[in-house]
């Protein structure tokens, strides 16, 4: 078993997501979270240009246990996912987690701070997505990674990413307002928050720690080439926003 995270160390990410203990806490919880996230999922899927026929690859960054690339591979029939992921671990368990979709999918080791793209293949890719993953990079990789990431699409290809958000920091008592309505959703809400386990505690330190507004995140989209750059899906801290290579 992988050793707990340090939640005094600088940066726990690696520590912590390359963990047996969290990879399988996460894949145990990764049913019940879908179901949570089901529209947002979707709303990913469907944003990709594609009709139910098409055959097309996309790159699921920091995929993690796979939640992302099974939507899109639920939704388009004839697809077929690269799941670019860094931990063993998660990628242990998403291996389990995607079998329904056997031959349609491959795992690849991409450390998403320092990736090595010649291992997502030579072919320019369809589309790109990621979850959950692009809010633990510090600045400087989050918006290379939109640069790298538009060098590996195809013209016309699109770039979608589900996130969490920092309110801007000119908005001051903005994220009490979320958290008070996040509340009303989950009233178990308070009650974890002051309850958490040490490696609740580790993962919310780590789940924060580069969490940015989401401004910066559309101008660093928009400074690497992408056009048509929305936010698609907003609701309090989280966002699904995107953008396409030109033709
Ligand atoms: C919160 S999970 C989200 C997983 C999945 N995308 C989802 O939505 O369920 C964050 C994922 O990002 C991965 N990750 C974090 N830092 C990474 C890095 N530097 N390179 C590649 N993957 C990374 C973690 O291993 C983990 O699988």
């Amino acid at each position: 078993m992988g050793a707990m995270p340090d939640p005094t160390d600088a940066d726990t990410n690696a520590a912590i997501w390359k963990s047996e203990e969290v990879a399988r806490t996460f894949a145990a919880q990764s049913e019940q979270r879908e179901q949570q996230r089901r529209e947002q999922l979707t709303l990913v899927a469907r944003l990709l240009p594609f009709g139910p026929d098409d055959a097309f690859t996309f790159l699921d960054l920091g995929a993690g246990t796979g939640a992302a690339s099974r939507a899109i591979l639920a939704e388009y029939p004839r697809a077929s996912a690269i799941l670019g992921e860094y931990s063993p671990q998660m990628t242990a368990e998403g291996t389990r987690a995607m079998s329904a979709f056997d031959g349609r999918f491959r795992y690849v080791e991409l450390d998403m701070l320092a990736p090595d793209w010649s291992l997502v293949g030579p072919a320019p890719l369809d589309a790109a997505v990621s979850a959950l993953s692009i809010h633990h990079m510090p600045d400087d990789r989050k918006r290379a990674i939109f640069g790298e990431v538009y060098a590996q699409l195809r013209p016309g290809g699109w770039y979608v990413n589900f996130d969490p958000i920092r309110a801007p920091d000119t908005e001051k008592g903005l994220e009490a307002i979320w958290e008070r309505v996040n509340d009303r959703y989950d009233p178990q809400a308070p009650h974890a928050r002051t309850h958490r386990t040490a490696q609740e505690q580790a993962r919310y330190e780590n789940h924060i720690r580069y969490m940015i507004p989401l401004q910066p995140q559309l101008e660093w989209l928009r400074a690497a080439g992408f056009t048509n750059v929305d936010v698609f899906w907003k609701r309090l801290d989280w966002v699904i926003y995107g953008g396409s290579k030109p033709l």
